[in-house]
């Protein structure tokens, strides 16, 4: 039985999803369900019974300590967490609050549970923290090589230095009480139930409403795509095959400025729905003032992860955004469902004081 913290977020509902659906397994589900958490995310698994899907915070001791003892999980895959860069400009303590002192408090009661785990059981047990590639700061060199397991730390978001507090503590969790723990530190992910906060589901929403596209500065930052597909089996064999104790960073070399992005997936829309006008989405993008402090570039190294566990990506970038897109596009009453009215509001905070620059590209 696997215990899964945040599976009704994106890539929560996707590795859950994934889980029920690849292995015998009973997946445990818990997640408080913040605005980023949907039930509508589950709807595939909810009332299969080998999915049990509880509502709870990460930092309330007192219940996580319950649901391990009850369910007794022989692995622990923690996701929750608040996920947004932009988000954690305008409201940093609520990172602090769920991704460092909650994994903290995460990290004490599963550290308990096993502490009371005796022979194969407490041999077998795993902690598995899922972090991104975003605690290495940002690749400002022109041909500096990608993120390595070995890179240091240099978070530059209020996300992404609480993500790296948690980093820490998972290792301090290994190395001081001897919990079988792992990290994976992850590029972008896209793909089905991301929130359309994030660029592509934003980009695509925001086209099919006939809304400006924002792009953030000169659209030349760079990102690495991964199909979050891909992610779930990554997560899957570092769970399975991975040393604990160590981290393993997942990507799939799929380097792309922001304009490119966008230019792709107006190109794809355009072919899926057409505008009725007959002009192409492309139109619609607008460069709007930029994020501060804006990682420049991201890019992972994988090697260690193909190496050694044998996982590659099985998504090429376009192969990706083509199922995504048809996704969304299927998926429209989803969409609607999700961008509630606490979803308006944080349009109009975020993007209502960019001036907008003019053109489109
Ligand atoms: P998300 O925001 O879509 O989902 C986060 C989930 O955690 C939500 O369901 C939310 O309700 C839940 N949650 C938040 N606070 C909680 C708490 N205190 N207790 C219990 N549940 C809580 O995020 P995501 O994009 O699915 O990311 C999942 C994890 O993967 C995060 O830890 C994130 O840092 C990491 N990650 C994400 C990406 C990406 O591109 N999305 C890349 C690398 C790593
Ligand atoms: P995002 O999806 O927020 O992920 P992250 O900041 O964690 O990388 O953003 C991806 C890139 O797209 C990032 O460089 C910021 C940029 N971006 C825009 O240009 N416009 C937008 O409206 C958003 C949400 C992001």
């Amino acid at each position: 039985m696997v215990l899964i913290t945040g599976g009704a977020g994106f890539i929560g509902s996707n590795l859950v999803q994934y889980w029920i659906h690849t292995t015998q397994d009973v997946a445990v589900n818990v997640d408080i369900l913040t605005y980023a958490g949907n039930l509508h995310n589950l709807a595939a698994v909810i009332g299969n019974p080998r999915h049990i899907f509880l509502r709870a915070d990460i930092g309330d001791t007192e219940a996580i300590s319950r649901i391990l003892a009850k369910h007794r999980p022989n692995a622990v895959v923690n996701l929750a967490a608040e996920s947004h860069v932009d988000r954690s400009i305008h409201d940093p303590d609520a990172f602090i609050q769920t991704n460092v002192v909650g994994t903290l408090r995460l990290l004490k009661a599963v550290h308990a549970y096993w502490s009371t785990l005796t022979g194969s059981e407490r041999d077998e047990f795993r902690f598995l923290h899922v972090s991104t590639d975003e605690v290495y700061g940002s690749l400002d060199e022109a041909d500096a090589p990608p993120f390595r397991e070995t890179t240091a730390y240099a978070p530059n978001s209020p996300y992404a230095a609480s993500k790296a507090a948690s980093d820490h503590l998972v290792r301090a969790w290994h190395r001081t009480y001897g919990l079988p723990a792992l990290t994976t530190n992850c590029s972008n992910n896209y793909g089905p139930y991301q929130f359309p906060e994030k660029l592509i589901p934003l980009v695509i929403r925001r086209a099919l409403a006939g809304e400006s596209l924002p792009v953030y500065g000169d659209g030349q930052n760079i990102r690495d795509w991964l199909y979050v597909g891909d992610h779930c089996a990554a997560l899957r064999g570092v769970l399975e095959r991975g040393r604990p104790g160590e981290t393993y960073n997942v990507g799939a070399a799929n380097e792309r400025t922001n304009l490119e992005v966008l230019h792709r997936l107006c190109d794809l829309l355009d072919e899926g729905k057409p505008r009725r006008d007959g002009k192409s989405y492309r139109e619609q993008i607008t460069f709007v003032k930029d994020r501060p402090g804006h990682d420049r570039r991201y890019a992972i190294d994988a090697g260690k992860i193909t190496n050694e566990l044998g996982w590659k990506p099985a998504e090429t970038f376009e192969s990706g955004l083509r199922k995504t897109i048809r996704w969304y596009l299927e998926n429209q009453e989803w969409v609607a469902n999700v961008t509630s009215e606490a979803y308006r509001d944080w349009i109009a905070l975020n993007y209502g004081g960019y001036g907008e620059r003019a053109g489109s590209a």
